[in-house]
Formats: C-alpha cells, sequence, structure tokens
C-alpha cells in the first residue's frame, strides 16, 4: 500500500536515514533533503541497497528558501518529518549565531512551506535537552524546563515553542518527540552513526576506542550520586526510534490528534550509568575498553531517563531492545565501517 510521499529533512544523517527504512518498510515515499553539512549523501545508497528502493534526493540548505520551495512544486506531501539541525552541544556553545540561524531558520523555512503548501502533519525532532537538569526523573513530558544548558538546547527549546505559535489557529498538526540518547545501528550492520564531524555520543565514542581509532576515552566524573558515580542516561536503540517516527506520522494522519501540537518523550525508561554502558560493550564485544575516570565535565546533566507511557499509550509504541543489542549493533555497524576506510 502507497501512504503517500513523506519530506524527510535531514535525510542522510543518522537518525534521518534509519527512518527512511522505516518508513519504506511501512509503505510510505520518503523524499529526502539534506546539505551534506554533517553527514555523507553516499547514506542514500545503503538505504536503497537494504530497501530495494531508489529515493528522491535534494542535497539543498533548507536555510534556501527558494530552493526548498521547488520540491513542494515538486510533490505532494502527506507529512514532513524534520531532522534537520546542527547537533554538537560544544559546538553550539562556540558559536551560537551559526546554530540559531542554521536550526531556526531551517525550521521557519520549513513551516512556512508547510502552511502554504497544505501540508497537514510535521514531526519535529526535539531531545530531553529541552528538560535541562530535570528535578524529577523518570521525566514525564509535563516536567518543567529548565534553563537551557547550551545553545543547542535553546534551539530546541524554541522550535517547538516555533511550531505552536505557528499551527496554532490552523488545521495542520504536529507531534513534538523529546529523544532521550539514540544509539545503536541497523541490525544488517551496513548502516549506523557516521558523522562528518567527530562523535561525541558515548557509543561511538566507545566503539571508535575498541577499534583503535582513539587511543583511549574518558568517563567524566565517578563521584556523582549515582549507583557507581558515573552520569546516568537512557540509550534508546536507533531502529526502535526510527518506528517511532512512522508509528507518529500513522497516528497524526489517521487524525487520532486532537490538539495542534502535542509532544512525546522517547527513551526506553531505564537508566544506564556510563560505566555499565561500557560493561555492557566489553560483554557483548569480547573487548576490553581502554579508559580512564576523568573529572566531571562541565553542563552534564546527572542523571536522566524517560517516562515513556504516553507514547504507549497514544502511539502503541513500545523499545524491543536495551543496551545489549545497542552496543552488539554499533560494533558490527563499527567493524564494517572501519573495514570500508581501511579499502
Ligand atoms: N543523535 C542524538 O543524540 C539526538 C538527540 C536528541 C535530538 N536529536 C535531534 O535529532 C535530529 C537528527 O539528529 P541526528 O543524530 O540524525 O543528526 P545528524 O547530524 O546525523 O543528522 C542531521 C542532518 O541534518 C543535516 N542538516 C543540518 N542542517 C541542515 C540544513 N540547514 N539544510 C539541510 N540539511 C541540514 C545534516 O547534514 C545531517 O545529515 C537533529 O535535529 C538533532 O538535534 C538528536
Amino acid at each position: 500500500m502507497h501512504k503517500g510521499k513523506v519530506l524527510v529533512t535531514g535525510g542522510t544523517g543518522y537518525i534521518g536515514s534509519h527512518t527512511i527504512i522505516d518508513l519504506i518498510e511501512s509503505g510510505y515515499e520518503p523524499i529526502c533533503v539534506d546539505n551534506g553539512c554533517n553527514s555523507d549523501p553516499d547514506t542514500l545508497e545503503k538505504v536503497s541497497m537494504l530497501t530495494n528502493k531508489i529515493l528522491a534526493f535534494y542535497p539543498i540548505d533548507l536555510c534556501d528558501q527558494t530552493k526548498l520551495e521547488r520540491i513542494f512544486n515538486d510533490h505532494q506531501f502527506v507529512g514532513i518529518i524534520h531532522f534537520a539541525a546542527l547537533k554538537a552541544v560544544g559546538d553550539s556553545v562556540k558559536y551560537p549565531i551559526q546554530y540559531f540561524k542554521n536550526n531556526l531558520n531551517s525550521t521557519l523555512n520549513i513551516l512556512e512551506m508547510a502552511l502554504k503548501y497544505g501540508v497537514k502533519n510535521l514531526i519535529f525532532s526535539s531531545s530531553c535537552t529541552v528538560y535541562g537538569n530535570a528535578e524529577n526523573i523518570p521525566v514525564t513530558e509535563d516536567t518543567p524546563w529548565q534553563e537551557a544548558e547550551s545553545p543547542y538546547g535553546r534551539t530546541k527549546q524554541m522550535g517547538e515553542q516555533i511550531i505552536k505559535d505557528s499551527f496554532k489557529n490552523t488545521d495542520h498538526k504536529a507531534i513534538l518527540l523529546r529523544y532521550f540518547n539514540p544509539a545503536g545501528a541497523h541490525t544488517s550492520g551496513q548502516l549506523g552513526e557516521a558523522p562528518s564531524t567527530p562523535a561525541q555520543n558515548l557509543v561511538p565514542v566507545i566503539t571508535e576506542t575498541a577499534i583503535g581509532k582513539r587511543n583511549k576515552m574518558m568517563v567524566f566524573g565517578s563521584d556523582y550520586a549515582t549507583r557507581d558515580g558515573s552520569c546516568i542516561r537512557d540509550f534508546i536503540h536507533i531502529m526502535d526510534l526510527a518506528r517511532a517516527h512512522t508509528q507518529a506520522l500513522d497516528y497524526l494522519i489517521e487524525g487520532n490528534q486532537i490538539s495542534t501540537t502535542d509532544v512525546y518523550n522517547l527513551g526506553i525508561g531505564e537508566g544506564v550509568t556510563v560505566l555499565e554502558a561500557i560493561n555492557a560493550f566489553e560483554k557483548v564485544s569480547g573487548n576490553q575498553l581502554n579508559y580512564e575516570i576523568g573529572p566531571r565535565r562541565p553542563g552534564d546533566v546527572i542523571a536522566i531517563y524517560a517516562n515513556y507511557e504516553k507514547a504507549n499509550k497514544n502511539l502503541g509504541w513500545s523499545p524491543k531492545y536495551g543496551i545489549n543489542e545497542i552496543m552488539e549493533t554499533a560494533w558490527e555497524w563499527e567493524k564494517n565501517r572501519s573495514k570500508v576506510e581501511d579499502e
């Protein structure tokens, strides 16, 4: 069944490319746009290989409204999934203007086009970073926001608010998905996280250390008030996360959402400490990781994990995978990726 065309922004990126696979498997026709500032357009070849589908691809910058509008002239969409953004927290502190310009202008352009061309359903990539150092965990969607920890976090808070205001008093609907820590790779081992800028998330840092791309890795802090002193995070498998987007889009298209905008947490509801994540990696890979315990890193949230009951109840979503599958698939992907790089 052809469920219609979906514009996927940031589609050659980590979460976008995995979501495109899930969308295709569910009967949607994704149309991809990405300027390649943090990804490789060749990713789409892998997606085609895994799905036997050739995708329409526009290698443009979303901040260029004239070019963006051409896509809306070329296609009629049933929905938009807006992933594209710059996402490195540290860089956002160094280059706040670049982050605000890119993340906000691209979102504003997408919203303007959605309204102009009557594309009624929008899914937006938000983040648990909007909660800051949350007072209570697990975090529910009603947990109050704290001051953003970085300009990146603020672009997510502002992005959410801009979408709410723009769709207010219209018949457009949006779902804001607040991801916790996406990790792992496609179960084929052929697709995974491959940023153009150095990886900063824990799981790729672990696998890159194990394969020898880094000499050692640092665990930031061992004296937090957690069960082993390291920070606690909620790691969600990339394929679970990808499926949540398809389910959220189905939900909107089927007319199930009454409010104009709604928000969902996407995590697996379990906190894993950094040291537990390292242990899980060592267990599934049989490798011993060269890591050092260092001082706390400024800006790190001590512990955060999700309550995902709302996504379960409304979207019918629940995670299939845990930290072991995350490490297994991430390791498989790292080994395959390194083989190709060596050739
Ligand atoms: N990965 C995470 O840990 C995480 C956590 C929470 C939220 N998010 C959000 O999810 C979304 C996707 O994240 P990801 O991990 O796949 O990141 P990613 O960097 O792999 O993908 C983002 C893609 O957007 C593209 N892009 C950026 N600005 C663009 C522009 N102006 N025009 C066209 N393309 C542009 C990049 O080239 C990249 O391919 C982002 O909005 C990110 O902020 C990610």
